[in-house]
């Protein structure tokens, strides 16, 4: 018996499908819901078992998932870090159990980076120097004279994008000393708490508010809500800038409501699932590898919008 099951066994093992972890950010927005899709319908297609988890934003929940995949020994974990530091010593355990490790979308903090093997994501700094941009010329044309004030909503606090895009977006607009952050609040990157920071913004009253500038379109659209409900109106009144190119701002675009969305591209299923077969067959992978995204203002919002993915 021994004789026939080991070569049988041996011959399952070559060709039983890859068997990937992935801790989930979780489904705080239309872009996450998106990427979401995107990385089930990708393993779908590649073959590949997906064990999915979804950590609600808690970092508690990403460490439980990350070890209840490592004492299942899947072959490869990746995971959207939901906030950049705390994960050297998960990560390290994950190391020891030979398991390779590739971040999606957002980035860590960690003091060795042999933690993991490979980050596929945006850039994020990019992605608020090109909001900054926007905001620069805009204040040039449309508030050519006196103070230029921001209110921004930022992201959940300790994650990449929320530290990337506002470092990013201050770096581009102090090359105008008119131009000042006077607000600047997390809205957990939800509809819901964009609008809820927002209406306390409205309510302070002690200064003009020129532009809001949201780290992702989802709390734009919700402070979009609360800009109406005070009596104002959106663009007209408060230009917005917002980060995420989700069908929603588009939408908004459309309905003159968003003046312009910074893409950044959730459709990264494809591409994690090719790494994760990649690094099983033990082949080298550059350490960083980021997306391509482009700029989308109001007036080419129509002819885009039937085109958007997601
Ligand atoms: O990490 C990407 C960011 O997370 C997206 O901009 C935001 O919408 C999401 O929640």
């Amino acid at each position: 018996l021994a004789l026939t099951l080991g070569p049988v066994l041996s011959v399952h093992a070559a060709d039983a499908p890859l068997v990937l972890g992935f801790s989930q950010v979780g489904a705080e927005s239309e872009w996450r819901t998106a990427n979401t899709a995107s990385i089930k319908d990708a393993a779908k297609q590649a073959g590949i078992t997906l064990k999915f988890a979804d950590a609600q934003q808690k970092q508690e929940n990403q460490v439980k998932a990350i070890r209840s995949f490592i004492a299942q020994k899947v072959d490869v974990i990746a995971f959207s870090p939901v906030v950049e530091s705390g994960w050297d010593t998960v990560l390290r355990e994950a190391k020891n159990a030979k398991i390779p490790v590739i971040l999606t979308d957002r980035a860590v903090n960690v003091t060795d980076p042999s933690l993991y093997v490979t980050f596929i994501g945006s850039d994020f700094v990019e992605e608020g120097r090109k909001a900054g941009r926007w905001v620069l010329d805009w204040a040039k044309k449309t508030v050519p004279q006196g103070e230029v004030n921001i209110v921004e909503l930022q992201g959940t606090v300790g994650s990449a994008p929320a530290i990337d895009r506002k470092k990013g977006f201050e770096e581009i607009i102090k090359a105008d000393p008119r131009i000042k952050i006077v607000r600047s609040q997390s809205g957990d990157f939800t509809r819901a708490k964009g609008k809820e920071v927002m209406e306390a913004f409205l309510k302070a009253k002690d200064k003009k508010i020129h532009l809001l500038y949201a780290h992702n379109d989802d709390m734009a659209i919700g402070a979009i809500q609360a800009i109406e409900e005070a009596g104002l109106k959106p663009v007209k009144d408060i230009a917005i800038v917002s980060i995420d190119g989700v069908r929603g701002a588009f939408e908004a675009m459309v309905a003159g409501k968003l003046n312009v969305t910074i893409e950044c591209n959730p459709l990264l299923g494809p591409q994690l699932m090719q790494l994760a077969k990649d690094v099983k067959a033990g082949k080298t992978l550059p350490k960083r590898i980021t997306t391509e995204e482009g700029v989308f203002t109001a007036d080419v919002a129509a002819q885009e919008l039937p085109k958007r993915k997601y």
